[in-house]
């Protein structure tokens, strides 16, 4: 391509970043797993809103059918059950999505777990399944859901990655390793698929009050999250994804300050250990003020000096 030529490209680009559209679900099909969580059941909402027709994959099909059947019209609606860490549920998952619909349009990779066990104690059958969680499984998904997206007019791909995808836990650091892979890996597949027209790109939320995150605050996961304030809603990760939509790009980050301030301070990893026991002591106080919402909105309860969830199953 010529000087003029590559100028040209890169402006059509900027243009068409800078340009804001409202993403239309009507006659789209989404595949949101993990969908019957905290991120994802608020996601299956707004999307069913914007008229989309939803299928909700996860692992608890109880949940997932729950969340379907309570999603607002015109499209139709769909709960399907299965452990997308076996390749051949996420095989048997989109053929019914085939099945059903005969293609893809957008999928959100959004099953996810972690673990507050700490490294020296953890087992090296559940570090496998954190990385297989977070990391294998999305990637088993959006590999085996390429040819259905592939038959879409306008194919997305959005994944659900984390600013532990950028930024180290000491608590948490298979949950780390996890996020760090599956944001390149997803930078990655960004790059290579663009020319053929498939969008693909994540967000990277922070402390967001979930099942996840309460269970998490209980079992004494990572306090740093906490030292920016309140953990931000679901309704807030969601409204980064529509973002996504609306203007598609590699990432958004639902605390775009935060988010800087993360990828600013990765900059400089060798300081990480002179700066980081400055923030602890907010974000145990960031902690303990969350436990006591918690507390106040009947999720947990007090176990002698810890904490126990209200509803373990939740
Ligand atoms: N809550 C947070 O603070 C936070 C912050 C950053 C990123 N995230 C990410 O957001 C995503 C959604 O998390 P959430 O907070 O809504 O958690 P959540 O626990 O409410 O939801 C996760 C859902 O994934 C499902 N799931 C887990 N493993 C599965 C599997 N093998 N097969 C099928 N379904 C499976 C679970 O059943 C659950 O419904 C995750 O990827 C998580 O890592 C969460």
């Amino acid at each position: 391509m010529t000087g003029a030529g590559v100028v040209g490209t890169s402006l059509a680009e900027l243009r068409r970043l800078l340009t804001r559209r409202t993403w239309s679900g009507t006659d789209r099909v989404v595949v949101i797993t993990g969908g019957a969580g905290g991120i994802g059941s608020a996601l299956a909402a707004r999307l069913a809103g914007r008229g989309a027709s939803v299928v909700v994959v996860d692992r608890d099909g109880e949940r997932a059918a729950a969340v379907a059947a309570g999603l607002p019209g015109p499209g139709v609606h769909t709960a399907l059950d299965g452990d997308l860490t076996d390749p051949a549920q996420v095989e048997a998952a989109l053929a019914e999505v085939d099945r059903r619909h005969g293609r893809v349009d957008v999928l959100v990779n959004n099953t996810g777990m972690t673990s507050a066990e700490r490294f020296g104690d953890r087992s090296l059958a559940s570090i496998e399944q954190e990385i297989t969680v977070n990391t294998l499984s999305p990637l088993y998904v959006t590999r085996l859901a390429l040819p259905l997206l592939r038959r879409s007019v306008d194919p997305r791909v959005v994944t659900t990655v984390s600013l532990a995808g950028i930024f180290p836990q000491a608590e948490t650091p298979i949950y780390c390793a996890s996020k760090f892979g599956l944001r390149g890996a997803m930078l990655s597949i960004a790059l290579d698929l663009h020319a053929e027209g498939v969008r693909v790109g994540s967000v990277l939320p922070s402390a967001t009050d979930t099942p996840m995150l309460r269970r998490e605050a209980v079992e004494g996961g990572n306090a740093l999250q906490f030292q920016g304030g309140p953990p931000q809603r679901p309704g807030d990760v969601v409204d980064a994804v529509l973002s996504l939509l609306d203007r598609p790009r590699l990432e958004a980050y639902p605390r775009p300050a935060e988010s800087r301030l993360v990828r600013l301070s990765m900059a400089f990893p060798n300081l990480l250990l002179t700066l980081l026991p400055f923030f602890a002591g907010k974000g145990e106080d960031g902690r303990r003020a969350y436990l006591e919402e918690l507390l106040h909105r009947g999720e947990v309860a007090r176990d002698g000096a810890g904490w126990v969830l209200a509803d373990p199953t939740g």
